[in-house]
């Protein structure tokens, strides 16, 4: 079986810590995303990562362990995942196809 190829938008929900602010936690997820081959993608309220599904759910779970290391006891994670077989699409294609649509008045 060929390795499923994925795109996994991710927004990791620590409970229960002392402050509204998840900017710590997202500085250290995504200092973790960085250190990992896997092309990541740093967005407003997410991460979308991109490549083969067991790597990729490994490195979820990575984010969930580095969190509870630093102290945060309950993690709900919100995943979105996409895969597809008729063509390789990384996410920065999927932005620009909307923008050419867009821009060539064709919508
Ligand atoms: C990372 O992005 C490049 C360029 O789109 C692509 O060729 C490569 O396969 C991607 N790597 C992974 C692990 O998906």
């Amino acid at each position: 079986m060929v390795t499923l190829h994925c795109l996994a938008d991710v927004c990791l929900i620590p409970i229960g810590t002392s402050t509204a602010s998840v900017s710590n936690e997202v500085a250290v997820i995504t200092k973790l995303a960085r250190s990992s081959h896997l092309n990541c993608t740093l967005h407003s309220a997410g991460t979308t990562i991109e490549g083969p599904w067991n790597e990729v759910m490994e490195l979820i779970g990575q984010f969930h362990e580095k969190l509870h290391d630093s102290g945060v006891v309950r993690i709900q994670s919100d995943i979105r995942v996409g895969t597809r077989t008729d063509k390789h699409q990384s996410p920065q294609d999927k932005i620009d196809i909307v923008e050419k649509k867009i821009a060539s008045g064709s919508v």
